[in-house]
């Protein structure tokens, strides 16, 4: 895929997230690889211009990517346009390869103030701010959107199209509307209207968590590229597996031992990040409750027992035990989960 003059390859995107793709979770993916472009979570353009360029306390946290980490996108939401341009000059200043403005996000603490998916129901605002912010640099501009704000108004091809005639030189859209939240049936139409309408590329994102479903996001929509969010939590190999897929590589199997040392190493690096053993453990949680859907008995034998640790090592020894159990699994000892399975209903 190319954005204006940078190139990015593989077209498989690590999607913004907020409290979850900081520095460290992005690393992590990164080193699995895979990924084509990493992106940090969103930043309050009031919040950098405040700043003033010298970035403190969770902003910093929050805008900080690695010197290697190229190409990445950093990315912003407000309603003014010319605080949001001045917070785009910023980002520019940072070294940013990519700036992305945020037109999604349906939290109330952002559309509160009329940024995020507000501005799909304003979409003369949303032009004014691509423009203003446009004029204020020079690396690339991206946008990243829902299909709609509800089911009455599903306009991502109308506001898309403004952004790039503003000079966008990419856009993202995530199937569901703002008023679908994280539920709705699956409805990739306005992001096939969106591509064939559009000269830029067009990232296609909702839902794509594996192989199969990354497929049928290209196949569906021709997008140039997809994101994946809440799969890489899920699974923060799947990126590679969908990568291996477009190069044409055989697929392949994470071992029970490799998934251990990755998440263990994922908890180490929580545990330098945070200066408070409870938020490292608190964002532990987090992801550990969307990984343990991508493994065998997770729910069971592994979310529950980590859910209720109060403490690191407690909850570094219930990943051990789980994985030291999973291994005999693999290895053919079908007794390793007996207790779940004698709990399993009948067919
Ligand atoms: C916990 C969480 C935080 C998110 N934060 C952001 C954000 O900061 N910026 C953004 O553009 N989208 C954000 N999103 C939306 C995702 O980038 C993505 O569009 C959405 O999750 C759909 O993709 P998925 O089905 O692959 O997860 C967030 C989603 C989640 C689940």
């Amino acid at each position: 895929m190319q954005v204006g003059p940078v190139q990015i390859w593989p077209p498989v995107l690590l999607a913004p997230m907020e409290g979850v793709t900081d520095l460290t979770f992005r690393r992590l993916v990164r080193q699995i690889g895979g990924v084509g472009l990493t992106c940090t979570e969103f930043l309050p353009a009031e919040g950098l211009r405040q700043n003033g360029g010298q970035q403190r306390g969770r902003i910093a946290e929050m805008a900080a990517f690695d010197d290697d980490e190229r190409p990445i996108s950093v990315q912003i939401y407000g309603k003014r346009p010319e605080g949001m341009a001045e917070a785009a000059r910023i980002v520019e200043a940072m070294g940013a390869t990519l700036c992305d403005i945020n037109m999604g996000c349906p939290s109330k603490k952002v559309c509160s103030h009329s940024g995020g998916s507000a501005l799909m129901a304003d979409l003369d605002l949303a032009t004014e701010i691509v423009r203003h912010v446009r004029r204020a640099i020079s690396i690339p501009l991206t946008v990243k959107m829902r299909s709609g704000f509800d089911a009455t108004c599903r306009n991502a091809p109308e506001l898309a199209y403004r952004c790039q005639e503003e000079g966008a030189q990419a856009v993202t859209v995530h199937w569901r509307t703002r008023a679908d939240l994280y539920r709705g049936q699956r409805a990739v139409d306005k992001i096939a209207e969106t591509v064939a309408r559009l000269r830029i590329p067009v990232v296609g994102n909702g839902d794509v968590i594996d192989v199969s479903s990354a497929a049928a996001m290209f196949a569906e929509t021709g997008c140039a590229a997809v994101m994946v969010g809440r799969g890489a939590m899920r699974d923060p190999w799947a990126l590679r597996k969908i990568t291996a897929a477009i190069e044409g590589q055989p697929e392949f199997e994470v071992t029970a031992a490799e998934k251990e040392r990755v998440l263990l190493g994922y908890l180490d690096a929580l545990l330098r990040r945070f200066d408070r053993e409870q938020g490292a453990l608190g964002r532990f949680k987090k992801i550990s409750s969307y990984f343990v859907q991508g493994v065998p008995y997770g729910e069971e034998a592994l979310r529950t027992p980590l859910l209720r640790s109060e403490r690191i090592p407690e909850a570094e020894a219930h990943v051990r035990g789980y994985f030291q159990r999973l291994r005999a699994f693999e290895a053919g000892d079908t007794s390793a989960f007996a207790e779940l399975l004698a709990e399993a209903p009948a067919d």
